[in-house]
């Protein structure tokens, strides 16, 4: 179904048809767009944006891509289209159809569900909100602003469901999605990992590859959902959502492309002679990604959950890809590993319905995995010895059994003074994010990147790498 661009807020919900929604929705529109001007990219509200718009939900031609300046973007509400007969996929209501209302006894868990998730959206658009000014290409530069304006399009996903699910409650909570902010010290967003500053392209490139990632994994869960509009509207977040993880793998493949390059020239990869150079060392990048995955992995929960085992019992949100999983009840066990009071681990056996979160996560380690063998392939093309590795899941922990436990990187039960004593090493350092915003400078002629970063192997929607992707007012 196209969608109609001439509607003030375009949609393929049949908006018109129901007054009180479409007023409902007009009146925080305004509310949006301020937010937009005071806590989205800050100074490029006038750039001309090389920008794709979802102008369908066909997914062999839903986007379109053109110019635009930021604030008239077209954010819309966008569900993809339903499934005939759609049934309940999982849990105790297996096969009954599918909710089009909210079920009364599940209606808070859903809002507040639905509020987590989307409280998310307009956290990073406030984390990256002054990266535009250091952006390393045209290109990297018109990335930011396509991953900003779909966050705030997954908003509306999520203030849409609130309007026209929830009644009274949901048009308040979709105004605190506009009041709480990224780091405020008394509103702060709900999870922590979206209070954390992202004050340089290296971050940038770890949160879109791990902290994006969760994102897939949530919606891919809330896709499964019973709660049909829910399901519909998450699908159709995971297509654009794509795009924003590809930015933070390619990313980091050209960073450390870019580093070979020269420990290649300067003929050593000792770290202050590749700093010299201009280049961001390998041990750098690994302490990054050591910690964006860290705070990534409590975002899925803890892993033993009564919680999680109701969510999958009513059927409000599944497993990523439920269909893949021959029994759709849940009915087995779960072996879990924990701390046991000594210094080492035991098994502890809980029912597969507890141990949702868990598996869920493990399921996003593997497909970080996929991001570590692809920019280890690079350093192996080059010859460099050198590997990176996923830290372990007990590792930083701050949520569930292995929360403030002490281990190094690989998990290993150490003493809480070696711990102490060594975090600083496996983790950014003070030093190192001063090295790394000494090479966040802005570059803006077209097709040229900033010397610690790679070209990328291709532009956008076939347009060259030297595209003026983005026209500086
Ligand atoms: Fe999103
Ligand atoms: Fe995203």
């Amino acid at each position: 179904m196209a969608i109609d661009y001439t509607e003030r807020i375009p949609n393929n919900v049949e908006l018109a048809s129901n007054r009180t929604l479409q007023r409902a929705l007009e009146h925080w529109q305004p509310a949006f767009l301020n937010w937009w001007k005071e806590l989205g990219p800050s100074d490029f509200q006038a750039a001309d944006v090389y920008l794709r718009t979802a102008i369908s939900v066909d997914p062999k031609g839903w986007a379109h891509y053109d110019y635009v300046k930021m604030p008239e973007y077209r954010w819309g509400i966008f569900l993809a289209e339903p499934e005939t007969d759609r049934r309940v996929g999982f849990g105790d209501e297996l096969g009954k159809p599918v909710w089009q209302q909210v079920p009364g006894e599940h209606r808070s868990t859903l809002r507040r569900l639905i509020v987590t998730q989307g409280d998310t959206e307009p956290a990073s658009v406030e984390q990256q909100r002054l990266l535009g000014h250091t952006a390393p290409s045209l290109y990297d530069l018109r990335n930011l602003f396509q991953v900003n304006v779909e966050e705030g399009r997954h908003l509306w996903a999520m203030v849409y469901l609130l309007h026209a699910y929830f009644g009274r409650d949901g048009r308040e909570e979709a105004e605190e999605l506009l009041a709480r902010h990224s780091g405020d010290a008394d509103n702060p967003r709900i999870l922590s990992t979206f209070n954390e500053p992202i004050r340089d392209w290296l971050s940038f490139f770890m949160f879109t590859f791990f902290t994006d990632r969760d994102g897939k994994f949530q919606l891919k869960s809330l896709a499964e959902s019973s709660f049909d509009p829910l399901a519909r509207t998450c699908r159709f977040m995971l297509t654009e959502e794509a795009h924003h993880m590809f930015v933070g793998d390619t990313g980091i493949a050209r960073v450390v492309r870019r580093t070979l390059e020269v420990i290649d020239e300067i003929g050593t990869d000792d770290p202050e002679a590749v700093r010299r150079a201009g280049a961001i060392d390998l041990p750098t990048i690994q302490r990054y990604l050591n910690f964006w995955f860290s705070s990534s992995l409590d975002l899925f929960g803890a892993d033993a959950s009564s919680n999680a085992a109701s969510y999958f019992a009513n059927g409000i949100k599944g497993r990523p890809d439920e269909k893949k999983y021959g029994d759709h009840v849940a009915a087995g066990t779960f072996d879990l590993e924990i701390p046991d009071g000594d210094a080492g681990t035991r098994i502890e056996t809980i029912a597969m319905r507890n141990a949702m979160n868990e598996v869920v996560r493990n399921a996003y380690v593997d497909d970080c995995m996929k991001g570590l063998t692809h920019w280890n392939r690079i350093l192996e093309a080059a010859g460099h010895a050198y590997r990176f590795t996923l830290p372990s899941t007990r590792f930083r922990r701050g949520v569930g059994s292995w929360a403030n436990v002490p281990t190094d990187p690989a998990g290993n039960r150490i003493p809480q003074e070696q711990y102490d004593a060594q975090i600083a090493s496996w983790l950014p350092s003070g030093d190192d994010r001063a090295f790394i915003g000494s090479l966040m400078q802005r570059v803006t002629e077209p097709g040229k990147m900033a010397a610690w970063i790679a070209p990328p192997d291709k532009g956008i929607k076939d347009r060259p790498v030297s595209y003026e992707y983005v026209r500086l007012a």
